[in-house]
This record gives C-alpha cells, structure tokens and sequence, in this order.
C-alpha cells in the first residue's frame, strides 16, 4: 500500500501531513516515503529466495544522494550510465564492488574511473566498447570484469522511446553474434567474462517477455558451455512497471521469483537492474494552484510546477495522478493542469475533473522515478526542492535552486562589439 494517503480529508506523506511541508519548503518540491522505497526493495530482493542473487537499482531513476544513501544501506547494488552516476553511489556510501556501468557510450575516463574503483562489471554494449575497455584495462595493468548486454529482439510492449530490446534499438550486440564476442573477452589477458545482461525496456507490464528473453540468454549460455566459457551471472536489466492510473502490474515478488524458477538449477548468480518499480510510486510532485483560468473552450488549473520540473506528461503523453492535498465537496470541473511555461506542450495532466480553488495544494503521482532527475532550468526556472519522509519526521535532501546558482557557470565574453559594417 502506498504511503500517501488521505486522512480525512488531507493528504499525508506517511504521518506527516503534506500541507506542512509545504508551508515549510514551499512549492513545487518532491516528495519521497522511505517506508515506500525500502518496501519496494525487499520485496524484489526477497523474491529470490536463497538462490544467488544481486539487486542492482537504476539510479538514472532516481539519483538523490539520500536515496541512494538509503537503498545502499539496505545492501543494494547499482545500475550506473554515468560516471557522474558512480561519484553519486560512491558519495552516498554504495559499494563500488555491487556496481554494474550499461551505456552505449561510455568514454575513456568513465571506464578509466570504473576500473579504479574495481567496479562489479561493465555491461559491454558493442564490439568496439570491448575492444576500448580491454586497451584501457592493459594499460593500466589490469583485468577488466565484462558482462555482454545483448538484444533478445524480443517485443516489449511500451511507448516506443524506452522499447530497448529490438534489434532496430541502439542498445547491446545482436544475440547471434555474441559467443563470437564471448570467445574473444576469454581469450583476451585484460578480460574477464562475468556474465550476460539485457534490458528489453521500460514500464513493462508482462512478465512474458522477460521470460522469452532468459530463454534466449538460457540458450546463449549452453553455446558458451561449449565453447568451454562458463558465466558467472545473467543480468535481466529493470524495466518492471508501476501502476500509474490503472495498469495491473508484475509485484516485485512475482518478478524476482519467476525469474529464480527459470534458473534455479544451475549456479548463474541473478541480477536485475529496477529503477522505476522501486522509487516510482514512493514520490509525488507536489504543486501549488496559482490561478484558474477559464477560456470558452477549455478550463486551465495553472500551476506552479512545470514541463521542466516533471517532463513525463509533455514528452512521452504519460498520464500521472493528481490528487488535490485538501478533498473539497464542490462540484468538480474539468481542467488541464498546466505550468507557466511558454508553450502548449506544458502540461501536467490533460481534461481531468478536479473540485479545487487558487492556492490549493496538488499532489502529482508516480512522480518518484524519472521525476526530478529529468527536470531542468528551461524558463530560468530554479529546481524544486527534494524531501524525505519516514514515519512522522521529514527532511530536506536537497535544497531548492536560488536565483543565483541558476547563472552561477555562466560568465558575459570579452568580444567587442563590431561596427555595424563589419558584422554585416
Ligand atoms: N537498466 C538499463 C540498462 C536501463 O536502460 C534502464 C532504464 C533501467 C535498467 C531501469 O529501468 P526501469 O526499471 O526504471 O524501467 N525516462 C523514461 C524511462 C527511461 C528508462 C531508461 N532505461 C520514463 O520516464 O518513462
């Protein structure tokens, strides 16, 4: 059960209610429930069983530094893309050793930096990225640890910008031409195969085509026995999906333990890579109504937040909760939740009937994963501020952006400007 919820007819953030937070840090500003997150976690992590596992969240899903604080703590592992994404694990206490790096191109410094901090292994995504880590690794003296990400060219069904595993998507080598790969990384001195990974997209809601693509793998891991190259895990990537409006969704629990079925004979240690389904909907946006405007056409509740704070709705039509803080009796009416940013695509929520007045507080739901991480400063607008919840006790995690950090890199050039005929 989520932990935002009303109490009469307020919202709460566990036993914390809503409206103090926002008098205290004012709007917009996201919030988090620990309990939520750490619930989500165990329950992906308890799904194996005893059988050797890993799980290893996405922190592109969510990077707050208390968050990942929290699920290190929790002993989790990481799923990097970034070398700014392993500095965030490693400042927020994770465990260099439980990383794994995907990306399709990771530069000479990030694998530089990943091989110092003796990451777990890089999910190697081409032939070339193979052939740059393994240089890299001679010269430093070292092994380098590599799982191959394949592409399964299997169908997930999602919004076509986050479908990763078909094989017209940029991610992974095509699975036919991987043991040739395989059998390269064991004959080179500065590799060392750990295993083999995929991730086939986001906000899946079936668990079938997890299991067509461990299928494959399954396959490809027999090739590899004889080929006399034996793997020590298979990676099944995140993608599980959360339940935004009314989606019947794969539990955690399920996910980790079908998988556990499939494998459960042999000795591959399993690892998945879940971002969303873990801090998803333990986060809501929350946005304050700062004018109603009616227009003969249409109905606008003009909000506080904005496009550049929650881009999910304007960027792959996604449809997020809203839920006022305070329930009111009044007849409600149809809006579309806009911000006040200069175009039309700024929106939070399209044609949704809503009972609300100027200043009343909005909650927009599953705003914990892709929320924050994907905001910007377009309008010059500063960023909204982070909190964390636990029980009846909240905490800012991070500060809301000032007016003066939002030129603080900037600096005016030293040209002189020419005459006008010269710049003709
Ligand atoms: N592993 C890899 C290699 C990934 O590329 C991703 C997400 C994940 C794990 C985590 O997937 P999750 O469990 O969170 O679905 N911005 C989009 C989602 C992009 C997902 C990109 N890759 C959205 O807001 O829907």
């Amino acid at each position: 059960m989520s932990s935002f919820q009303y109490r009469g007819n307020r919202l709460y953030a566990e036993d914390v209610q809503i409206q103090e937070i926002a008098d205290s840090v004012g709007t917009p500003c996201y919030i988090y429930s620990q309990t939520d997150i750490e619930q989500r976690w165990r329950e992906f992590d308890t799904g194996f069983g005893s059988h050797p596992h890993l799980v290893c969240y996405a922190v592109k899903a969510n990077s707050n530094l208390a968050i990942l604080n929290l699920l290190a703590r929790l002993g989790s592992g990481f799923d990097i893309v970034s070398i700014g994404e392993l500095e965030r694990v490693l400042a927020a206490g994770g465990d260099a050793r439980k990383v794994v790096f995907s990306g399709v191109g990771k530069t000479e410094s990030e694998i530089k930096r990943a091989l110092e901090v003796d990451i777990y292994c890089f999910n190697v995504e081409s032939e070339t990225e193979l052939y740059r880590i393994e240089k890299i690794s001679s010269d430093m003296g070292k092994k380098a640890p590599i799982s191959l990400r394949v592409n399964p060219d299997v169908s997930a069904n999602t919004h076509p910008y986050i479908a990763t595993g078909l094989e017209e998507n940029k991610f992974g080598v095509p699975i036919d031409s991987a043991s040739a790969l395989f059998q390269y990384a064991a004959e080179s001195p500065s590799l060392e195969i750990k295993g083999v990974d995929c991730h086939i997209g986001s906000q899946l809601v079936e668990m079938s085509p997890y299991l067509d693509a461990l299928d494959r793998i399954l396959a490809l891991v027999d090739q590899l026995y004889t080929q006399d190259i034996e793997l020590s895990h298979i990676d099944m990537g995140g993608g599980v999906g959360i339940c935004y409006q009314s989606e019947s969704t794969i539990p955690p629990q399920t996910f980790s333990a079908a998988l556990t079925q499939k494998i459960k004979d042999s000795k591959l240690k399993i690892l998945i890579e879940p971002g969303r389904a873990v801090v998803g909907n333990a986060g809501i946006l929350l946005t304050r109504v700062e004018y109603l405007k009616k227009t003969p056409k249409k109905n606008f509740a003009i909000v506080d937040a904005a496009m550049n704070d929650l881009i999910r709705p304007s960027l792959y039509q996604a449809w997020q909760a809203v839920n006022p803080e305070l329930v009111r009796t009044d007849e409600p009416i149809e809006y579309d939740v806009v911000g006040p940013v200069c175009e039309t695509g700024d929106f939070l929520a399209l044609n949704r009937h809503l009972s609300i007045r100027e200043n009343d507080l909005l909650a927009i739901g599953g705003a914990g994963a892709y929320g924050f991480v994907m905001s910007s400063n377009y309008n010059s607008r500063p960023r909204a501020a982070e909190i964390l919840v636990l029980e009846n006790q909240y905490q800012i995690v991070r500060e809301r952006e000032n007016i003066q950090s939002l030129f603080a890199n900037e600096r005016t050039a030293s040209f002189e400007i020419r005459s006008k005929k010269d710049s003709l």
